[in-house]
């Protein structure tokens, strides 16, 4: 059974595909059209599908879009609710609706040979929650919880699996919205919507909760498995910010405040879902899910065993969950997920083309992993191509920009390569066997970098480049068995330098999608000041171009 899962209504457009149960490809749209998040998200581009990311899935698989079975469209227009009976402010809203009716007719004319009548929409929640529960790489049952901005008419789900069916135990209808609240204190905060909420939860670090009090009676659980969240007035707490502004203290206590009070309600929903099925795994999804300081007091607190975050929590995993789910309707279990790597990849010779039309100076490394390492030791900045991209926000060791983490300086060197604001920090990859001895409280393995971690105390002092104003770092552990490279180039570093970690930042510029391609690969190395470019088994030194050496 083939099944192409499509995310476009909201943010972050993606297509997955699904064939025999096995995910073999799953990317987000701005990988291939370069725009950031594909698309803004406001009602005017709803009708705006994935063809470039849909039409990659099909040719990585060899897939005709005439033999799909089945297309998942991760929104069901008959369970639309209009904003005046959600109780929201989003006068376009009926677009929307416009435009999720239409989606097959859209989906046709983006893909040519795609059958509308094959189109299936899938409720939004439950295509978050199966992108979770269905991927998640233990068998059998388990709790899920997703929550996001929103979807037909409501903000939240709260259920159980149980053999690939999923029972609904509790959703939050609209207007109350944990997603929508981060937003809005994203907007006030001089960042932008939907895009930017990663650094509310960076300036957290900064404040006092101070505020956290006034919002409880504002924003809670309400013990029944649902919350309220009406009513918060920022500007009673602290001014807007623009976005030309510098942040003060007002501001990132007002971010500390509500990251605060955010945290607690999860820990309510997480708890009232513990208690309600008895099951021991929790699986989560949806825009929230991303919030890696909540989820390690999720781990710690909830009283669930094991907790999964799926990568792509945001909205492009509702185009794999959206796949999965009509697969599993279909008697098609999923083999469990296995990485993120599920974008493109390119060949050793598809790779050296690129380079060769490009003319630069390149040659085949005797050894990759050890030339970064060495490069990495010497303080060199190097950008990471290898195997495929990776799905979701994050970069995990494909599409990375490598640092070395012993120098502080660091962080406003990787931050000015990125145009990212200061107060940000970056992230450390580690290998998976030396993790323990320097990151606690958060869960080990953590490959997908969705967890925050204490830094021991006797690090701090050594990996300053990664370590954040509140001694907490996101860390992505490297297990040799999945990422034999990475983890190669973790271990060469080690031996130069003492030190297990590195750097990893995603393979961008500012206000740029991550890279893809190769093309986009030189065009990041040709803009920043990056000293190795190391893509597929090629490595490109940016001294070479200044020593003026040809080669190959
Ligand atoms: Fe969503």
């Amino acid at each position: 059974m083939r099944v192409l899962g499509i995310n476009a209504l909201f943010h972050d457009p993606a297509a997955a595909l699904v064939v025999d149960g096995t995910i073999v490809a799953a990317a987000e749209e701005e990988r291939f059209s370069r725009r950031k998040h594909g698309k803004r998200p406001v009602p005017f581009s709803a009708w705006e599908t994935p063809d470039l990311a849909a039409a990659w899935c099909l040719r990585q698989a060899g897939v005709c879009a005439e033999d799909l079975d089945a297309i998942a469209y991760s929104y069901d227009p008959a369970l639309h609710l209009s904003p005046e009976e959600a109780g929201v402010h989003d006068p376009f809203d009926h677009l929307r609706l416009t435009y999720a009716q239409q989606a097959p007719g859209f989906l046709a004319e983006g893909v040519p040979g795609l059958d509308p009548d094959k189109v299936r929409f899938v409720p939004h929640h439950v295509a978050h929650a199966a992108s979770a529960a269905l991927a998640a790489p233990w068998g059998g049952s388990c709790a899920v919880l997703v929550l996001d901005g929103r979807g037909e008419r409501h903000s939240h789900l709260a259920g159980v699996y149980r053999d690939g069916v999923l029972e609904v135990l509790a959703s939050q209808q609209l207007p109350h919205s944990l997603g929508l609240l981060y937003e809005d204190v994203t907007a006030h905060l001089g960042f932008l919507r939907s895009s930017d909420e990663f650094k509310v939860m960076a300036l957290a670090s900064y404040g006092k909760p101070r505020h956290a009090e006034a919002l409880r009676s504002l924003v809670h659980a309400t013990g029944d498995g649902g919350f309220v969240t009406a009513g918060a007035d920022f500007g009673a707490l602290a001014k807007p910010r623009h976005p030309d502004e510098e942040w003060t203290a007002e501001h990132a206590d007002l971010a500390a405040s509500v990251q605060l009070v955010t945290e607690e309600v999860l820990l309510d929903l997480a708890r009232w879902l513990r208690e309600t099925t008895g099951e021991t795994r929790l699986a989560m999804a949806g825009g929230v899910a991303l919030n890696c300081v909540a989820n390690s007091r999720l781990a710690a607190g909830s009283g669930f065993a094991e907790l999964w975050v799926q990568p792509a929590a945001g909205d492009a995993g509702t185009a794999l969950g959206g796949a999965l789910e009509l697969s599993w309707r279909g008697g098609e279990p999923t083999a469990p997920f296995t990485g993120a790597d599920l974008g493109s990849g390119w060949s050793d010779a598809e790779i050296e083309a690129v380079l060769q039309t490009a003319r630069v100076a390149y040659r085949r490394s005797d050894d990759v992993a050890e030339e970064v390492a060495q490069c990495l030791a010497e303080d060199g900045v190097v950008a990471w191509y290898q195997g495929r991209s990776e799905f979701g926000p994050r970069a995990l060791g494909h599409r990375s920009l490598l640092a070395h983490p012993g120098r502080a300086e660091n962080l406003e060197r990787l931050n000015d390569v990125k145009g990212r604001e200061q107060f940000r920090p970056v992230a450390p990859m580690v290998r998976l066997d030396r993790a323990r001895e320097v990151f606690s409280c958060g869960p080990v393995p953590s490959p997908y970098m969705l967890f925050v971690h204490d830094v021991a105390a006797q690090w701090r002092d050594r990996i300053p480049a990664v370590v954040h104003v509140d001694g907490t770092a996101r860390i992505q552990s490297v297990d040799p068995a999945t990422e034999p490279l990475v983890a190669a180039m973790l271990t060469g570093f080690e031996r130069r330098t003492g030190l297990p970690i590195v750097v990893n930042t995603s393979l961008n510029t500012a206000g740029r999608p991550m890279v893809d391609s190769p093309r986009d690969a030189l065009e990041c190395f040709g803009s920043g000041p990056v000293d190795l470019l190391a893509i597929g088994p090629f490595v490109v030194h940016r001294r070479w171009a200044h020593e003026g050496l040809a080669r190959e």
